[in-house]
């Protein structure tokens, strides 16, 4: 590369060289809609980035906001709190399955990673067993890029450049077979796949390990869907061997499967949860960890008295103004039933997807909940295909994130069937002209 670009703003993810030929500036959005800066109407097929379930600039959320920065612009939450801290944690726990009913919160979903995997170090070094420091995550993962979750993360080019990382971390293989091509909805084979754990149980130790983190549906790696049977099978490994089980629910978190969290469609409760984005709807950074009662209890038991039970936190842990989007959210999210919606919706959705079937140049769909991922064929390095795909679909005006070449789908629950037709649609044509080339 010898093209030499200037800009102050370096972007994330980003190959910032070509995005500056071209620029995609965002200008306003409402509902399942953006706008970009020629004013092209540009569909959102995928909640900005899961984000955005109620569909953008929601008027109350945003009113919320501005009303709380008014009354109080910012909080520290080191020994002080907020009423709506712990309105927000009561309400939070309402949704949560028992008996997850404690909250941390943090600034984003690499937050709310990195905290977990503290407080599962920490949690086992207060009952006595401080020698469980491993912890088992899985291939093709994604947990945020701050370094503990690098190093849980199953991504080769979110790994490669960053060293060593942190040490003591083994993985699964993930839970993609390719006998399972083309499957709506969970597959039937695979929960042999979990017995991955049961190896690393029988090859570090349990006494060596601290936790297991999975997506229930790894998201930003093209919606690996659980076999039937998988998480079932790692939650009774975990029992046997003391190996507290974390669902990093980011994605799946607030109603994407159809409940207020994975962990209740598949009927697997974790010790830990990790949740941000959808939060607050996207309108403020805000990311948390919900613990289970036993950890919990174990903290405010054991600790040294006197002292934090807990050496960590945030100057944004909680900040007012993502407290008050995230009440507003929770409000909007029941009173617009908008769960049940996306539950509703989720068959026509599904169908929709797995239409693109017929398409040379797909090489597997999967769903699951208002998540979509089509794998495309590709002669090219990987990633390089589905790049393409996703800025052509921007200037056919669908917006959606592909991850590799993978195109992943994931409607705001305020989605209308005409959305769901535009979206598949858009990408119908835009990937017949990639095949015909
Ligand atoms: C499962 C999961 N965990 C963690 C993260 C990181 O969240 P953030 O980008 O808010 O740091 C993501 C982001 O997509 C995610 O999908």
């Amino acid at each position: 590369m010898d093209k030499k670009i200037n800009s102050h703003h370096w972007l994330p993810f980003t190959n910032n060289c070509d995005f500056l030929d071209d620029p995609k500036l965002l200008k306003s959005a409402s509902g399942m809609y953006y706008w970009d800066q020629y004013n092209n109407k540009v569909l959102d097929g995928g909640s900005g980035l899961f984000c955005s379930p109620a569909g953008h600039c929601v008027e109350s959320i945003s009113n919320a906001v501005y009303q709380q920065l008014k009354r109080l612009d910012y909080a520290p939450h080191f020994m002080r709190a907020t009423e709506q801290s712990f309105q927000l944690s009561e309400q939070l726990s309402a949704l949560l399955p028992d008996p997850i009913n404690h909250i941390f919160y943090c600034g984003s979903g690499s937050e709310a990673v990195d905290t977990a995997m503290k407080i599962a170090l920490a949690y086992h070094r207060l009952v006595g067993n401080g020698q469980k420091q491993r912890f088992v995550s899985r291939e093709r993962s994604y947990h945020g890029v701050n370094f503990g979750g690098v190093a849980l993360s199953g991504m080769l080019k979110n790994r490669e450049a960053y060293g060593v990382g942190l040490p003591g971390v083994v993985h699964m293989r993930h839970t993609w077979l390719e006998g399972n091509s083309f499957t709506p909805g969970q597959p039937e084979e695979g929960a042999f796949l979990a017995e991955d754990l049961q190896r690393h149980v029988e090859l570090y130790g349990a006494d060596t390990i601290a936790a297991c983190f999975v997506e229930p549906i790894a998201g930003s790696t093209g919606i690996l869907v659980p076999p039937k049977g998988y998480l079932e099978r790692l939650r009774a490994i975990c029992d046997q061997n003391n190996i507290l089980l974390v669902f990093d629910e980011v994605i799946t978190g607030f109603g994407r499967t159809g409940n207020p969290f994975a962990s209740q469609t598949f009927n697997v409760t974790p010790d830990i949860i990790t949740m941000a984005k959808a939060i607050t709807n996207g309108a403020q950074p805000m990311g948390a960890v919900a613990v289970s009662s036993k950890i919990y209890d174990a903290f405010m038991d054991k600790s040294e008295s006197g002292l934090p039970e807990l050496f960590h936190g945030y100057t944004y842990s909680c900040h007012p103004a993502a407290s008050a989007a995230a009440l507003e959210s929770l409000r909007i999210y029941q009173e617009e039933g908008l769960f049940e919606r996306a539950r509703s919706l989720t068959p026509l959705f599904q169908e929709a997807v797995h239409s693109l079937a017929d398409l040379g140049i797909v090489k597997d769909i999967r769903s699951f909940g208002l998540l979509g991922g089509v794998d495309l064929k590709s002669q090219l390095k990987p990633g390089i295909l589905g790049y393409q795909v996703q800025k052509k679909l921007f200037e056919e005006g669908l917006h959606l994130k592909t991850t590799g070449d993978c195109a992943i789908l994931a409607p705001a629950f305020i989605s209308e069937p005409i959305h769901i037709e535009e979206m598949i649609n858009k990408l119908k044509q835009v990937l017949q002209v990639f095949d015909a080339s």
